[in-house]
């Protein structure tokens, strides 16, 4: 396994380009299932959740072909409708496959996903939905197995926005027979790309970025061609990276209004963010001031940039107190960053950090991509030496993090161990 190794101190200066959306790629390769034509996406980035997605798709014989950030994916007959427990426990997402399978293939056989790093994360919002809208669903031997004739429109009311639940419902709606409103639907830039694309190819679908989403079924969807937005974790992965290195970064395609909970909060903690040449201008005026946060749905505060954040405040001015409202578990960098001398203390979903001057590099390990970011982070801004193993996780959803941070002035290697 790799391991990325830091010398810290080195302030980021430059340009870095921000990438396609993980978070959005994935659902819009899935949504290619709803349609027996060609898709094309652009700006797909080069991420190991979107090989697994490939595999995925390969395995149920849907045909995917990649070519730099580009791809093809054509689901002519949707024959195999099994995604199985190995590639469901990688990633949790290729959950986003019943949806379509049930919508166009009226059946789906998908591992439960299990448990991460971050939470039980179960789909029962996502199973709720499916049954009102008339599948039947069995759970067997790990795995549910959903039925259904033709989907009938209904109203599903969620009791938490959930982000793949709000996809995974408004996928199978698309095709059902009649009208589905989504109450308390998700709002993230990655639901909506998701609700822009089924459009793209047909879909009859409304209030994207809002609450409440109506969702009119079609006969059927025809192919379409699709760029990817910039991806916005990426992005404020890096805002945070020249705060805390004091640097000057230029985030190239970074989209301001994707981040404005992000840019509020981390102006709140020092830094200056403007729009610039189609980017975002990121930099630290005077010392890092410390905030509070909490995490929150889509507008608010994203949980997965509360990492990062947290590595911030470890070297901010002050005592800050960070809530994690949306997962039960997301604290699993704290004792990596308490490694390196940080001084947190977790009461309950709340975390407690007293900024100091520095934090000492250090081994530390990564447990989930964004608590990898946050280590990452953390030995870009230490005195001396971070040994971070298990970057498989940040191999996930950031690419080329290394290659990206060197070239704006970063000691980092990545070495085989
Ligand atoms: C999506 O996960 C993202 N993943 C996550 O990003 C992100 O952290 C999360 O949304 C929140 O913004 C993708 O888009 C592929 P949820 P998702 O369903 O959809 C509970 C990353 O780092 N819940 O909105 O799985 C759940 O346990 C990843 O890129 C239920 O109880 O998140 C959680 O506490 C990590 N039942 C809360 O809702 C359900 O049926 C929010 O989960 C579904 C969810």
């Amino acid at each position: 396994m790799d391991k990325m190794i830091i010398q810290g101190g080195e302030r980021l200066i430059g340009e870095i380009q921000i990438g396609g959306a993980k978070n959005a790629a994935l659902p819009l390769f899935m949504a290619s299932l709803l349609t027996e034509e060609p898709v094309h996406l652009h700006n797909v980035p080069a991420l190991r959740d979107v090989d697994t997605v490939e595999k995925l798709l390969t395995n149920m014989d849907i045909t995917v072909k990649r070519g730099g950030r580009d791809a093809e994916v054509q689901a002519k007959a949707l024959d195999t409708i099994e995604a199985p427990y190995d590639l469901v426990r990688t990633m949790r997402a290729s959950v986003l496959v019943m949806g379509p399978l049930l919508a166009r293939a009226h059946e789906a056989k998908v591992s439960l996903p299990g448990g991460c790093a971050i939470g039980t994360r179960p789909i029962n919002l996502h199973l709720d939905g499916f049954a009102a809208l008339g599948a039947e669903i069995d759970l067997e031997h790990g795995y549910v197995h959903a039925r259904a004739g033709k989907l009938r429109g209904t109203t599903i009311d969620l009791p938490i926005p959930t982000v793949t639940g709000t996809e995974n419902l408004m996928m199978a709606a698309a095709l059902a027979e009649g009208v589905t409103v989504i109450e308390n639907a998700a709002r993230e830039p990655e639901v909506v790309e998701l609700g822009n694309f089924i459009n793209q190819m047909g879909g009859r679908i409304s209030g994207l970025g809002t609450k409440t989403l109506i969702i009119e079924g079609v006969n059927a969807l025809h192919g379409a061609e699709y760029t990817i937005m910039p991806d916005r974790v990426e992005a404020a992965t890096y805002m945070v990276a020249a705060g805390m290195t004091r640097g000057n970064l230029l985030l190239k395609g970074a989209r301001p209004e994707h981040l404005k909970a992000v840019i509020d909060k981390l102006m709140e903690a020092g830094m200056e963010i403007k729009a610039e040449n189609g980017g975002l201008r990121c930099l630290l005026i005077g010392p890092i001031k410390s905030v509070d946060a909490k995490t929150l749905p889509y507008p608010g505060f994203p949980t997965d940039v509360q990492a990062q954040l947290m590595a911030m405040m470890s070297f901010a001015n002050g005592l800050s107190v960070i809530s994690e409202s949306v997962f039960e578990n997301r604290f699993m960098h704290v004792s990596e960053l308490k490694r390196m001398g940080a001084d947190i203390q977790v009461e309950g979903h709340s975390a407690i950090i007293r900024g100091k001057e520095s934090l000492s590099g250090a081994p530390v390990m990564a447990t989930d991509l964004r608590a990898s970011a946050s280590l990452v982070l953390a030995g870009l801004a230490a005195h001396g030496t971070t040994e971070i193993s298990r970057i498989y996780h940040l191999d996930r959803g950031y690419e080329r993090m290394d290659e990206k941070l060197r070239a704006v002035g970063a000691k980092i290697e990545r070495v085989k161990s």
